[in-house]
């Protein structure tokens, strides 16, 4: 069906054939040819995302895309010969120790990338631009609700992506991390503004006196098991200002609650596992947003796992194929972003695995 959309579009349609020229031909003096390589281009990677597909449909078992790319995912989403779980028990999900290290040792790539999680994919730096721009829009409205004299705590800062965000906005910003690595990274980034201070420390047990306005945790929650989570979120209550909120991102699963063991531990959580977990903590307001900035990235990630997985003969840590995957996902959208993910809902493939979620918890009314 892609396909013949293009088709049409390229070749068929008269007034997008005039207005495409002017686009195209702007650097390109044979538009008529540069427009047939776009779509050439275009069709063949749309191709290689339906065959991928099918290969998960054609397993009939809507687990298959998932095994695949629990696979493919090598040290990320599975350590030694252990694939991620499904976990339906109580017992420990994380070894904090594990978490501790992995953030303490760049992985290949830099502090800054281990923090957005985009090392390990040789995806363009704009990819990671383009997730915070659109995390950014999505809260906006919850980032703009903070007045700008308020306190904000960033727990699990990582690099001080959002840190240094927060000490641009609002009057005084407090970072607190645990990993070395991370640390001295975030210090850096903030080093000039008078307004932020990092803190070394866990964030379940060195929390910074006081009460704050704002408390971020950007991706924290994933490397907690539940019982620190709701613990962490009780003494977190307790610090939160009259009228302010609790705002965290998580990456996130369709259903139930996947672990990634070994040398890279974190516990994947469906939305609703979230909201029990609030509810231990105490009665709050809840606001749910899904985040396209962070499920688009991942989108990338997943596909370039599967191209190491089956076109093994290319290079594996291409930045030139990392490049073009996320071009070309971008150059798609909103069909590789929005449509493809969508028709694989409805045949019940999860894809991307992973999704994320911004959620806002504030004092019930
Ligand atoms: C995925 S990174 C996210 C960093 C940052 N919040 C962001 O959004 O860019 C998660 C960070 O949480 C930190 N972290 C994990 N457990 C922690 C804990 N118990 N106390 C403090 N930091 C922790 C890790 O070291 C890592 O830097």
């Amino acid at each position: 069906m892609f396909y013949a959309v293009c088709w049409l579009l390229f070749n068929h349609d008269k007034s997008y054939q005039a207005v495409l020229p002017r686009f195209l031909s702007v650097r390109c003096p044979n538009a008529q040819v540069f427009r047939k390589a776009v779509f050439y281009v275009i069709t063949v990677y749309a191709s290689g995302l339906t065959l991928t597909s099918m290969a998960g449909y054609c397993g009939a078992d809507s687990n298959r895309i998932s095994a695949i790319i629990n696979l493919e995912n090598g040290k990320k989403y599975m350590a030694g010969d252990q694939p991620m779980n499904h976990h339906d028990s109580n017992e420990s999900q994380i070894d904090d120790g594990a978490v501790k290290r992995y953030f303490d040792g760049a992985r290949g790539g830099t502090a800054a990338t281990v923090s957005m999680m985009t090392h390990e994919f040789n995806l363009p730096a704009s990819a990671a631009r383009y997730r915070l721009h659109k995390e950014i829009r999505t809260i906006s409205d919850w980032l703009n609700a903070v007045n700008e004299s308020w306190r904000v705590l960033d727990v699990g800062c990582g690099a001080g992506t959002w840190t240094e965000i927060f000490a641009k906005r609002y009057k005084t910003v407090i970072g607190i991390e645990q990993s070395s690595l991370m640390l001295k990274a975030a210090r850096e980034r903030v080093a000039s503004l008078p307004n932020v201070e990092i803190l070394e420390g866990d964030g379940r047990h060195d929390l910074p006196e006081g009460s704050f306005d704002m408390i971020f945790l950007g991706g924290l929650c994933m490397y907690l098991n539940d019982h620190d989570v709701i613990e962490l979120l009780r003494s977190l209550k307790n610090r939160l200002a009259e009228g302010g909120a609790i705002i965290l991102r998580e990456s996130t699963v369709h259903q139930g609650v996947s672990l990634s063991q070994g040398e890279y531990q974190a516990v994947y959580r469906n939305v609703n596992l979230y909201r029990q977990l609030f509810d231990g903590a105490g009665s709050f307001r809840v606001e749910v947003r899904r985040n396209y900035g962070y499920t688009n990235l991942v989108t990338a990630e997943e596909l370039v796992n599967l191209r190491r997985e089956w076109l093994p003969f290319l290079p594996k840590d291409s930045t030139k194929l990392g490049s073009l995957t996320w071009w070309m996902l971008r150059g798609t959208a909103p069909i590789s972003f929005w449509a493809i993910p969508q028709i694989l809902s409805q045949l019940s493939i999860p894809w991307p695995r992973l999704q994320n979620h911004f959620f806002r918890l504030s004092f019930e009314e």
